[in-house]
């Protein structure tokens, strides 16, 4: 079973943005079976190298997005996007192989993208 499922009432109303947010869905939902699976060695690190990696792409096409529109609240958004690169490159820096507490790490990020994607996001798309 996934840990988490998209639902059309999280959408933005963007179909690029809803796209990427499904797909940042997925790679967590593979990140959280990596995490459960005795193949956690082999596929952990590059999954959540390729969450990072696609998390920072859909950033930047987001902020685009954002200053097209003119989103009044474009600061605090921005904000808490290098707040989470920051933490994302803090894991890597600090704890390169860390599978060990992948779940504890799991945790943090479900917790920031299912916030960010659900709340925060919307915000922008009213
Ligand atoms: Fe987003
Ligand atoms: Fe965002």
């Amino acid at each position: 079973m996934p840990l988490i499922k998209w639902h059309d009432a999280y959408s933005v109303k963007n179909e690029i943005l809803d796209n990427q947010h499904k797909s940042i869905f997925n790679l967590l939902n593979s990140l959280y079976d990596s995490c459960m699976s005795n193949t956690v060695y082999f596929t952990y690190n590059s999954i959540l190298d390729e969450l990072t990696r696609f998390t920072k792409k859909h950033f930047a096409t987001e902020e685009k997005h954002l200053k097209e529109i003119g989103y009044g609240n474009i600061e605090e958004h921005l904000k808490e996007h290098r707040e989470f690169e920051n933490i994302m490159n803090n894991v890597f820096a600090s704890e390169p192989n860390n599978y060990d507490n992948c779940k504890e790490l799991l945790v943090f990020v479900a917790d920031f993208i299912l916030h960010h994607v659900i709340v925060i996001d919307r915000n922008y798309s009213e």
